[in-house]
């Protein structure tokens, strides 16, 4: 497994004693230690396992000028007989490699990056909560490091993975607003890219909705204000009748979800009837006010399956009976019994280590 030289300088003491499992707030417990790797001379290097701690970074850094910078977020979790095991990698690998594409960043290669959370995972695994749905949640990330006022392509980089044990991102049901004044993504940006400006664009009108009683916003497409997209952390599924519906990615707006392509998965082989499409608000209201609208729940990496209970569009609200739903019950337990190896993982998604 090991293809690079990686250098393990292991902390003294481990923090892991003070961490209380049984309230765990998200994302702001962080672990003993980071991966890092350097970007220069047209190649990656210097791939260390070290302390987790700041980083000393120059004012004129470009990536918090001019955004060079992309994430990935994924989970590790322990099987019930105490095994760490990773969730698809290679996935967030390939999606790295996309985002970084997109934003003229060099691709960080697939074995170091499996590697990386591999050797990470295995040092923290103290670290990982054993209830179901909680987890050790990984940041892989890329920053441009170039010194330079001009806005040019960076030519030095930093990859890091950092650590923080989580439980579920969401506590309750969600309510959304379908948004018709500001957009996420547009056809030719960035929208399919995990790339940090998509957040910082999100965050004005996501307040706005906040202020109105919301909790997310739904984005809709940018020329019409009309089709699904996705919301700002998750993808979106619509139960319409007998038929699971999610917008399709083949805009490059919206991110290709792993967990999103993990549930059509579990949903396919279970027989579901399924559909990748353009859906649209009006579809979706006509649906909610002839009673086939039966669901609407978002999936990710952190929200793992989030029950949506109200969507606001224009002057219309629609209001969902979560105590009725099946399939994104079903689809949470399943995804988490996989993680935990209550279910078979008929579908090879989990790596152990070992
Ligand atoms: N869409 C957005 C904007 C997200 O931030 C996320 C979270 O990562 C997702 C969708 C879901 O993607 P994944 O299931 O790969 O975590
Ligand atoms: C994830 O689900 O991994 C995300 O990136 C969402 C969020 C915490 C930004």
């Amino acid at each position: 497994m090991i293809k690079t030289s990686l250098n393990i300088q292991k902390v003294a003491q481990s923090k892991v004693d003070q961490l209380d499992f049984d309230n765990i707030p998200f994302g702001k417990v962080f672990t003993d230690h980071m991966y890092v790797a350097d970007y220069k001379d047209g190649e990656w290097g210097e791939f260390r396992i070290e302390a987790f701690g700041h980083l000393p970074v120059h004012p004129a850094n470009i990536a918090w000028h001019y955004g060079q910078s992309i994430f990935e977020g994924m989970k590790a979790t322990k099987s019930k007989d105490g095994i760490p095991m990773l969730f698809r990698p290679e996935m967030h690998s390939k999606r790295i490699n996309r985002s970084a594409e997109r934003l003229c960043m060099p691709p960080f290669p697939k074995d170091a990056f499996v590697e990386g959370v591999y050797e990470l995972v295995k040092l923290e695994q103290n670290w990982i909560p054993k209830a179901e749905g909680s987890a050790l949640y990984l940041r892989p990330f890329m920053i441009a490091m170039d010194e330079f006022i001009g806005v040019q392509v960076s030519k030095t980089y930093k990859f890091i993975i950092f650590c923080c044990p989580v439980g579920p991102y969401y506590s309750k049901p969600l309510k959304l607003k379908a948004e018709t004044k500001y957009i996420r993504a547009a056809e030719g940006g960035v929208g399919y890219a995990k790339a940090a400006g998509n957040y910082a664009g999100s965050l004005f009108p996501t307040e706005l909705a906040k202020q109105e009683g919301f909790d997310q916003v739904l984005w809709l497409d940018a020329k019409e204000f009309k089709y699904c997209q996705e919301v700002g952390t998750m993808n979106i599924f619509f139960v319409i009748g007998d038929t699971i519906v999610t917008p399709s990615t083949d805009k490059g707006t919206i991110l290709e979800g792993i967990t999103k392509d993990s549930l059509l998965h579990l949903l396919r082989a279970k027989g579901h009837k399924v559909e990748e499409r353009m859906i649209s608000i009006d579809e979706v209201v006509a649906a909610s006010k002839d009673g086939s609208l039966k669901e609407i729940f978002g999936a990710g990496t952190a929200a793992v399956v989030a029950n949506v209970e109200k969507v606001g569009y224009r002057d219309h609200t629609i209001n969902l009976d979560i105590d009725s739903y099946k399939i994104s019950p079903w689809l949470k337990d399943t995804i988490n019994g996989i993680r935990s190896c209550r279910i078979e993982d008929e579908h090879g998604w989990t790596v152990k280590v070992v």
